[in-house]
């Protein structure tokens, strides 16, 4: 049987994950934190709810048992900036990524040193800033043709619309090719994948996704037919022998220093994490922002006149630039990334005795930072709940201390793509905002937080003209 993503062993030059801490070998003492028998219920149910009221009633680090293990909530940013930068070698990427390999196989999301750092390295070129202001074009062309069937006075799923047209613009733009036809695939086996992979929080469950029934199957296959596409995706380039310079000419061409290339999977896995990571977490960022704007209508009028201004310098060659320092659209998008940042939880896995705010966590526990936990920490953000965007102006976001403010990661682990999507964001937003302005049919959209921070449902919008 060929071996796949779901199927592969976990790559024996990864540093060896570290035994559970259970309940009873925890010999040193841990800090105050959330004990109830229904516990795992309550974090089952909510995880984001039950990480913020963890902080609120135990403080910036807190302890916790799941499925017997030891977990750490480390909410400081202090904290979270020794977890993601100054001490971030003493830990790996901790529960739901084993899951998540299983899906995008050893890509850069899921991959450990010493392979993460010798994939990144060569991946880094599409991504540097003078290439991606070269994609502002692409993106506002793909978009316009995208919301060319809006009509005044209908209705749009707007979820679904902001998937399809940033699934659009990544396979335009890093692979290279109109994989439309593959659009509806793709997404219907990434909702299974995203939503089965978060489950596992829990740690153990995964030992459950060799069982024979629907739930598992469907998340094997989900894998699988991803899998798939990314291997039609490579296959239809080599066929055609063209060479370009977008992403995965550079994987295909890429060589180590010391000469070696990737393999077709590696390839593949890159190709499939890139689709996964470059579309859905920019999706639901612009869902979150057109639901927060039709709740908050004073903003549509700044950003029409913002729209004008800027977009009226397409063509030009600082164009990017102008999309870049448009303070409304970028202000909106912050404030957004902050209430319902798409990553909003990074699980990671203590390697050595580490501390955290200069207090002790052992080697092997689990040690969990939320950016949606830390964005609403009132220290820095007043009001933490309310939609304020004007908090973005001056220099709000240079006064924040490291690890308060961190929607796109950080260290070597940042975002690779947080410039692209970036641009990306601003270029729908303005486009859409020039066109029309969009209206909630239903109430503002419950979270649904899995893999991602994504509004449960469809969104259905109204949709009607930018100006009266
Ligand atoms: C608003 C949109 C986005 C948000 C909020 C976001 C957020 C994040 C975060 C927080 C991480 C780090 C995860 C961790 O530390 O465990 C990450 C990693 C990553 N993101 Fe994004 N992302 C976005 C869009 C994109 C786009 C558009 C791309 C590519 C086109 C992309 C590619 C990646 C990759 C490859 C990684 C793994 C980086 C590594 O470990 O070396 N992301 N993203």
């Amino acid at each position: 049987m060929a071996i796949t993503p779901f199927t592969a062993p976990r790559p024996t030059e990864y540093a060896p994950i570290p035994k559970p801490l259970k309940r009873r070998t925890v010999k040193t003492e841990i800090p105050p934190g959330p004990r109830s028998p229904l516990l795992t219920l309550q974090f089952q149910k909510d995880t984001p709810g039950f990480l913020r009221s963890a902080r609120d009633q135990f403080g910036d680090l807190t302890s916790f048992f799941l499925g017997g293990q030891l977990f750490y909530g480390a909410f400081a940013p202090e904290m979270v900036h020794e977890v993601t930068v100054s001490k971030q070698h003493s830990f790996i990427k901790g529960v739901g990524f084993e899951r998540m390999r299983k899906v995008l196989g050893t890509g850069l999301l899921t991959n450990e040193e010493p392979i993460h750092l010798r994939h990144r390295r060569l991946m880094q070129s599409p991504f540097h800033i003078s290439k991606i202001s070269s994609y502002a074009e692409t993106m506002l062309g793909l978009t316009e043709k995208h919301i060319s069937n809006w009509q005044v006075g209908s209705e749009i799923n707007l979820g679904p619309e902001m998937m399809s047209l940033t699934f659009d613009i990544v396979a335009e733009i890093l692979f290279g090719t109109d994989i439309s036809e593959d659009t509806e695939r793709v997404q219907r086996s990434m909702h299974i994948a995203i939503d089965r992979i978060e489950r596992t929080m829990l740690p153990g469950l995964d030992r459950m996704d060799n069982w024979p029934i629907p739930y598992f199957r469907k998340f094997h296959s989900a894998a699988d037919d991803l899998n798939e596409v990314a291997t039609k995706i490579i296959r239809n380039r080599i066929e055609q022998g063209i060479k370009r310079d977008d992403l995965l000419g550079i994987l295909l061409e890429a060589q180590t220093p010391d000469g070696e290339r990737l393999s077709a999977e590696e390839i593949s896995d890159e190709t499939l994490t890139l689709i996964l990571s470059g579309h859905e977490t920019t999706a639901n960022v612009l869902t979150w922002v057109f639901s927060y704007l039709s709740e908050n209508p004073q903003y549509w009028e700044g950003l029409i006149a913002e729209a004008d201004q800027v977009l009226s310098h397409r063509g030009e060659e600082d164009f990017a630039l102008k999309l870049f320092s448009a303070p409304i659209s970028s202000a909106i998008f912050n404030e957004v990334l902050r209430l319902c940042p798409p990553v909003w939880v990074a699980p990671r896995r203590a390697l050595e005795d580490v501390e955290l705010g200069g207090r002790f966590v052992p080697k092997g526990a689990h040690v969990l930072v939320s950016q949606f936990v830390t964005h609403r920490d009132p220290r820095y953000f007043p009001n933490p709940d309310s939609f304020r965007p004007e908090r973005w102006s001056d220099d709000f976001e240079k006064s924040l201390p490291k690890g308060a403010y961190f929607p796109f990661g950080a260290g070597t682990r940042k975002c690779l793509g947080d410039q692209f999507a970036i641009l990306e964001g601003r270029v729908i937003i303005l486009e859409i905002a020039r066109r029309f302005r969009l209206e909630l049919k239903s109430g503002f959209p419950k979270a649904q937080p899995r893999a991602t921070y994504r509004p449960k449902g469809a969104v259905p919008m109204k949709v009607s003209v930018a100006r009266s």
